[in-house]
């Protein structure tokens, strides 16, 4: 998990709109900038903002129903998933939407880009004088006081309000987000460390003692029993995220797969797709630990699974929201859609916009309705978002209160004894609801729960992480050195290896893949390895504890490989 701490700056000074014109009416605003962030007074005039104007779905209630119709054991449409076409028929404005927002475009001498393969995003250059009359805003310039990086945000802004039924998001406008910077990503817990000799005490279930300690691809293929045959469908793939310039190091990965799958060809490899100007220059200094990671735990686990790296630039630099906006929608593109997508980077909910993320979160909801399970990493900040940091009330981790991907948290030891981590992120979204899938496991958990934490999380909301998996001291190979990893960063793609082999499995057996996980994962809670030990932590709480069933810090368990295995073919 990439996020970044911040320090306390107090932001004392914040703009009002100015005074709206008869026609403008307020979209969204903000009291302040999100803590960490300085303003330093009013944008220059002639800056361009690259703005991204998300316009309304034509029926998005009507995907959202094809999801769960299509995602939910035992239903008729069970596995059905739509093409491109077909997503595209729920998710594409109508022409109301386009041509309004077209003329007002041009009344501003302005002509947008479609940026979304169904055509409900738009992208326009404008520069900040024409972007603060268009939308009655005052763009100023916002540090962020950490890192240094510059941001031309709004507190507030306004539409005519003609065009509040047609206009669903902007960006970038009242949302923040933190810059993602190299080298903060999963938590280095150890270096040059010596290589274990796996073989040496044997556990229960003849799990490698040294498993407690230090994680392998042959620690989960024991703890999960994760199948180390080689896959064998080639329309499978699992897709990594990579971001912030980071690109993973092919000669690391030659080295990993020759210290620790030796029964793997050592040539194994990925393949690219680079947006936003990604990179994979190979070079020896500049790859990342983070896309090391990744990749060493995709490529090395799910054995002969296609794995794809997809390269974001540095548009990712001032924070998520644009990245992951454009992966998902540079990724269904595609006639099929990688069937996982696997991304251990994520920020705060409070600084991106409930307009903004719902957003975002609906591309998710088409992905899964294609076929495709999106992962991420729930976070490293216990339950104080994406990174530890101080507060109060509980701080939910972003996109994870999205409620059509899947969150995994982090957990250490060996099962039955597996342990949440105490970074592991956890909580309850404030911007959506709790979905029914996961109702009856969230209201065991609330009622075990009491008052513990009253008044500090939206019982209401969507509760995450959804699963879980090992994520404290992974062994990678960087820059040629072993060095130990821990974090969120490492669950993800570790139960993204297991989707993607499962995936193999169906589509071996002429199934359809998994796509959008939950109301399957839901509906099987016996497939986990429940996690009742430890807690998270923040907020100068101990956070939540695991328990019996589903908790907001290691979901509903760890994976058991063949009885998810049994499940997925039973559904
Ligand atoms: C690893 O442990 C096994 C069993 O004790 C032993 O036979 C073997 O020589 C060890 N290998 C190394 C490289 O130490
Ligand atoms: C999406 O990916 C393809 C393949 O890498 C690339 O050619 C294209 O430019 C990308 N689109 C954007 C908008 O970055
Ligand atoms: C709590 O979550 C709900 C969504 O379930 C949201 O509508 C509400 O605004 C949230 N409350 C707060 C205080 O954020």
């Amino acid at each position: 998990m990439v996020a970044t701490t911040l320090f306390l700056v107090s932001l004392a000074s914040f703009a009002l709109a100015s005074p709206a014109r008869s026609n403008f009416l307020l979209h969204e605003r903000r009291d302040a900038a999100p803590s960490g962030f300085a303003n330093d007074g009013p944008a220059p005039a002639s800056a361009t903002i690259n703005l991204r104007i998300g316009l309304f779905s034509n029926n998005f209630p009507g995907l959202e129903e094809t999801l769960f119709a299509v995602s939910t054991p035992g239903s008729d449409l069970y596995g059905q998933h739509l093409s491109l076409e077909e997503a595209k028929a729920f998710m594409e404005p109508t022409t109301d939407s386009l041509n309004a927002v077209t003329a007002w475009l041009d009344s501003h001498g302005l002509q947008a880009t479609v940026i979304s393969p169904y055509g409900e995003w738009l992208s326009v250059q404008v520069p900040v004088s024409k972007a603060n009359a268009m939308l009655d805003a005052n763009f100023d310039t916002f540090t962020h006081v950490e890192t240094g990086t510059q941001v031309i945000r709004t507190l507030a802004y306004s539409l005519p309000a003609e065009l509040h039924a047609h206009i669903e998001a902007l960006h970038p406008t009242t949302g923040f987000g933190r810059p993602l910077s190299a080298g903060r990503g999963p938590v280095i817990t150890a270096h040059n460390r010596v290589v274990v000799n796996s073989t040496a005490v044997v556990g229960p279930n003849a799990v490698p003692a040294s498993c407690a300690t230090t994680v392998t691809p042959a620690c989960i293929q024991s703890m999960y029993g994760v199948p180390t045959a080689l896959a064998t469908s080639k329309t499978n793939s699992i897709a990594v995220a990579g971001f912030i310039e980071q690109f993973a190091q092919t000669a690391d990965l030659v080295t990993f797969l020759k210290r620790f799958r030796t029964d793997l060809s050592s040539a194994t490899t990925f393949a690219l797709r680079t947006f936003d100007g990604g990179v994979n220059t190979q070079g020896t200094r500049d790859a990342g630990i983070e896309a090391n990671l990744d990749i060493q735990y995709t490529v090395g686990l799910a054995s002969g699974v296609p794995i794809t790296f997809v390269s974001g630039g540095e548009t990712f630099s001032d924070g998520a929201l644009e990245g992951f906006l454009d992966i998902i929608n540079n990724l269904s593109e595609l006639a099929t859609v990688p069937q996982v997508l696997t991304t251990s980077y994520g920020e705060d909910e409070p600084d991106q916009t409930a307009a903004t993320f719902t957003k975002l979160c609906n591309a998710y909801a088409a992905y899964g309705v294609r076929g495709g399970s999106i992962l991420f990493a729930s976070g490293d900040g216990g339950v104080a978002g994406g990174q530890s940091q101080t507060c109060t009330n509980f701080i939910p981790a972003f996109p994870s209160g999205c409620p059509f991907m899947t969150s995994v948290g982090a957990v250490s030891g060996i099962p039955p004894s597996e342990t949440a981590a105490s970074f592991s992120s956890g909580g309850f979204s404030n911007v959506f609801a709790q979905p029914s899938y996961q109702a009856t496991a969230v209201k065991t958990f609330l009622t075990a729960l009491g008052t513990t934490n009253a008044g500090k999380f939206n019982a209401s909301g969507r509760g995450f992480p959804d699963v879980s998996a090992q994520g404290v001291d992974f062994d990678i190979v960087s820059g040629g050195v072993l060095e130990g990893v821990s974090g969120t960063s490492c669950s993800s793609p570790t139960f993204a290896s297991v989707v993607g082999l499962l995936n193999d499995k169906l589509i071996t057996a002429g199934k359809p893949p998994l796509g959008f996980l939950n109301p399957f994962l839901y509906a099987n809670p016996g497939m986990f390895n429940d996690v009742t030990l430890g807690h998270n932590t923040g907020c100068n709480t101990n956070g939540f504890s695991a328990r019996a069933g589903w908790d907001p810090v290691t979901g509903l368990g760890t994976p058991n490989f063949a009885a998810m295995l049994t499940a997925a073919m039973a559904a």
